[in-house]
């Protein structure tokens, strides 16, 4: 496994983690939960990703069991959430988005079902627009330093909102967000490629970022080539929003990109989904790239990806490029 450091800080995460968006509390519960942990903590993952949202709080609660029947020492990895939506059907105003209020509930809620004394990183998984980022800089620096925070963060929020963030926290002595988890994929790029690249350098943010979907839930994998196979996400019940993507236009011309990504993996000897990641962890602005893998086998293949980073020479990453033809987005306002 390659380490990475997490922007400007110094803490090193696994350039590949896990997260349970959509699998755990859906599609499987403690058992499978740890199993496919396992997986991924037997191949040097050191960070596991969650959210207060996610399954409305079930897949914390299944991280923890997992992770207190696995017993693994509590210094070997990192375990996040991520404060925004809420963790109870229809929250109140109260419970949810980015107060003092809710981030302090959130937290608390969230070591507890994670079964653990303190959360590692902390994720604001939106930007709240009712609320003065000021509350919310001021929030998480109180967390962090009651000890019940190690590292707080953002998710897709806006390089302006996050040089706010940063003002504010130079202004009143407070503490800056240390990471950002925007989505970052083949087709997905103009945000982590451009609108971000000051935030990077160590005399601003010296942002570190751990990437969302980087197989764009699964596209990228070329499973959807031939049609959609029984077993996949896009045929659990709240996710008919994928299978429209995949159908929409837009879906079905990534699809064709895919098809021919999918020759160029064949020629380097490797797979769709291997190549995509390893397309990922080439970029060295990109911290860890944070998987998802409804089974074990899937957990076993993406781990492998990157030995294939040393595969992407120029002239492959040239050849991809091509097939892209995105990369200049921002100048049309497209984002795909
Ligand atoms: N901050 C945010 O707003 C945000 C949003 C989304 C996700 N995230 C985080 O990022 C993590 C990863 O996102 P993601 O799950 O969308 O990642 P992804 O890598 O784009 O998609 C993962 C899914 O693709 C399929 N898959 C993975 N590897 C495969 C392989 N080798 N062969 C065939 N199919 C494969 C599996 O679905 P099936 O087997 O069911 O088809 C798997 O669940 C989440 O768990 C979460 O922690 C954050």
């Amino acid at each position: 496994m390659e380490f990475r450091r997490l922007g400007k800080s110094g803490l090193k995460v696994s350039a590949l983690s896990f997260g349970a968006w959509v699998t755990f509390g859906q599609q499987y519960g403690v058992d499978q939960a740890l199993e496919i942990m396992t997986a991924a903590y037997d191949r040097g993952c050191n960070f596991f990703d969650n959210a207060e949202v996610y399954a409305r709080g079930q897949a914390e609660t299944v991280m923890g069991e997992a992770l207190t029947k696995a017993g693994w020492r509590r210094d070997s990895y990192l375990v996040s959430s991520k404060v925004f939506g809420g963790s109870v059907e229809n929250p109140s105003p109260i419970q949810r988005g980015l107060s003092r209020k809710h981030i302090y509930h959130a937290c608390h809620q969230a070591i507890e079902r994670l079964q653990s004394d303190y959360l590692d990183l902390f994720f604001c998984h939106r930007p709240d627009p009712e609320v003065p980022i000021e509350e919310t800089v001021r929030a998480m620096t109180e967390l962090i330093q009651r000890g019940d925070v190690l590292y707080w963060g953002t998710s897709e929020w806006s390089a302006q909102q996050l040089m706010e963030a940063y003002a504010v926290a130079r202004q009143y002595n407070l503490i800056a967000p240390t990471m950002e988890q925007p989505e970052y994929n083949m087709f997905h790029r103009y945000r982590f490629e451009h609108e971000y690249a000051r935030l990077y350098h160590e005399d601003t943010l010296g942002l570190g970022t751990t990437i969302w979907s980087p197989l764009a839930s699964g596209l990228l994998t070329g499973k959807y080539n031939d049609g959609i196979p029984d077993d996949s996400r896009m045929n659990l019940p709240s996710y008919g929003w994928l299978k429209a993507r995949l159908e929409s236009e837009t879906g079905q011309s990534q699809l064709a990109k895919v098809r021919e990504l999918t020759v160029i993996a064949g020629e380097l000897g490797t797979s769709m989904a291997k190549l995509a990641l390893a397309w990922c962890l080439k970029n060295p602005r990109v911290s860890t790239v944070i998987t998802g893998a409804s089974r074990a086998s899937q957990v076993e293949e993406n781990f492998a990806a990157l030995d294939v980073v040393p595969r992407l020479t120029d002239d492959v990453m040239a050849e991809i490029e091509t097939i892209l033809d995105n990369q200049h987005d921002h100048l049309y306002g497209a984002n795909t």
